[in-house]
């Protein structure tokens, strides 16, 4: 079982999918060689040097890694040609590659990866079950994710976060409204409220009111028999019908006037980002108040957010962050990588300590996406 590690090559990407302690804990499970590209750690603080002494062979190029390994670990999905760079010819027939895909929203990339021959996981799809918690991705990413914002809006915002009293008066706390409270708005209530900020935080899922109120932070919501049935079984959010929409909305509206910092998480999978803070929202706010939009690459929970960008409409400065989790890169890649290791680990035999892929396993139900030259995921082939 060999294993490749690429240098990330996507714009704002600094992030890594093994580090030296990784590198050392797959070498235990059975990895007979780890190729790692030259470089692929820099970003994020792991150097050639810490990879070499914890096992891993440090190869000049990715094709150097990909042509001998059996497996490659990636952060972001493989690049396009006409996105600039060719990652895609780096992979052959019969390779696995362990990757989040964006898989159902990136159909001709899931195309590509069958065409080539590749036995493709998606990580992005990792089901959200008690044995898959050490594995998900998108837990561990999002959790860093709402910390970091909180700090980004905090620098963009004029004034200071908590009550402070000094010698020349006092200053006012800040008011911060998390929308969204899932992992990463849950982090950003718990980040808000240690800066002490005064925290208020919505969601559609009723589940949410209680999590909230234990952070200390306060829910606003129209709590009515929709919103009481909304989630799924998988945890997540459902789209809420229009009259809930403007029911939710007309509440939001009277709320955000009164904010400094509003922090924007909520996502439905697989579609566009919900619309949560209108162009007329923005101008009844306070100038020199902060937006950080967390759904910007879906689409954005503002309208007004621009992907990568900070842009000041109505006074209002509103962010549109490219990759929080890619600011926080040493420890955003330990999780990653640590995620990874948990996910590969139940594949590998014991006694072969080759990759040994059961196709009846829940979790390899939920991620694999191609093999054998198919597209082989259920959600994907309706
Ligand atoms: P997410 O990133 O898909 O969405 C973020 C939040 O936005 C969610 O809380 C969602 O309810 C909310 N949202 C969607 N539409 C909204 C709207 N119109 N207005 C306000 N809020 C809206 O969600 P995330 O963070 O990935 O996780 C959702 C939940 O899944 C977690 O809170 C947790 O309960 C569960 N979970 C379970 C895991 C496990 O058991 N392995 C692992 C991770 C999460």
């Amino acid at each position: 079982m060999k294993i490749a590690i690429l240098k990330e090559r996507r714009p704002h990407e600094t992030r890594v999918a093994a580090t030296p302690e990784t590198v050392k804990k797959l070498k235990a499970l059975g990895a007979t060689e780890i190729l790692i590209e030259a470089g692929a750690g820099t970003a994020a603080a792991y150097t050639d040097q810490a990879y070499a002494e914890a096992g891993a062979t440090v190869v000049p190029d990715a094709a150097s890694a990909t042509g001998p390994a059996d497996i490659v670990f990636k952060v972001q999905r493989p690049m396009l040609v006409e996105e600039g760079h060719d990652e895609l010819s780096l992979l052959r027939q019969g390779q696995v590659l362990m990757s989040p895909l964006g898989a159902l929203f990136n159909k001709d990339l899931v195309t590509a990866l069958a065409q080539r021959g590749v036995t493709a996981f998606a990580l992005e799809l990792i089901p959200r079950i008690t044995r898959a918690q050490s594995m998900d991705i998108l837990s561990s990413q999002a959790n860093l994710a709402g910390y970091k914002a909180v700090l980004v809006a905090a620098n963009s915002y004029g004034r200071i976060l908590p009550q402070m009293m000094t010698p020349g008066g006092t200053l006012a706390p800040s008011r911060s409204f998390i929308m969204g409270v899932g992992v990463a708005g849950l982090q950003a209530i718990a980040t808000a409220r240690r800066l002490g900020s005064i925290v208020t935080a919505t969601d559609v899922r009723p589940a949410t009111k209680e999590q909230v109120q234990s952070l200390g932070a306060k829910f606003v919501a129209v709590e009515d028999e929709e919103f009481k049935a909304a989630e799924t079984a998988g945890g997540y959010a459902k789209q809420m019908s229009p009259e809930y929409q403007a029911k939710q909305a007309a509440l939001v509206a009277e709320h955000i006037r009164t904010q400094d910092i509003v922090i924007t998480t909520a996502l439905i999978p697989g579609r566009k980002a919900p619309v949560l803070v209108t162009e007329d929202m923005v101008k009844s706010m306070k100038p020199g108040s902060v937006i950080v939009d967390m759904a910007v690459e879906q689409g954005g929970n503002c309208p007004l957010s621009e992907f990568g960008k900070t842009v000041e409409k109505h006074g209002v400065k509103i962010v549109g962050p490219a990759n929080l989790p890619a600011e926080l890169a040493t420890d955003s890649s330990a999780l990653f990588s640590r995620n990874l290791l948990n996910f590969i680990t139940p594949m590998v035999d014991k006694e072969t300590k080759a990759l040994a892929i059961n196709t009846e396993d829940e979790v390899v139900k939920g991620t694999l996406v191609t093999r054998d030259g198919q597209v082989v995921h259920p959600s994907l082939q309706q």
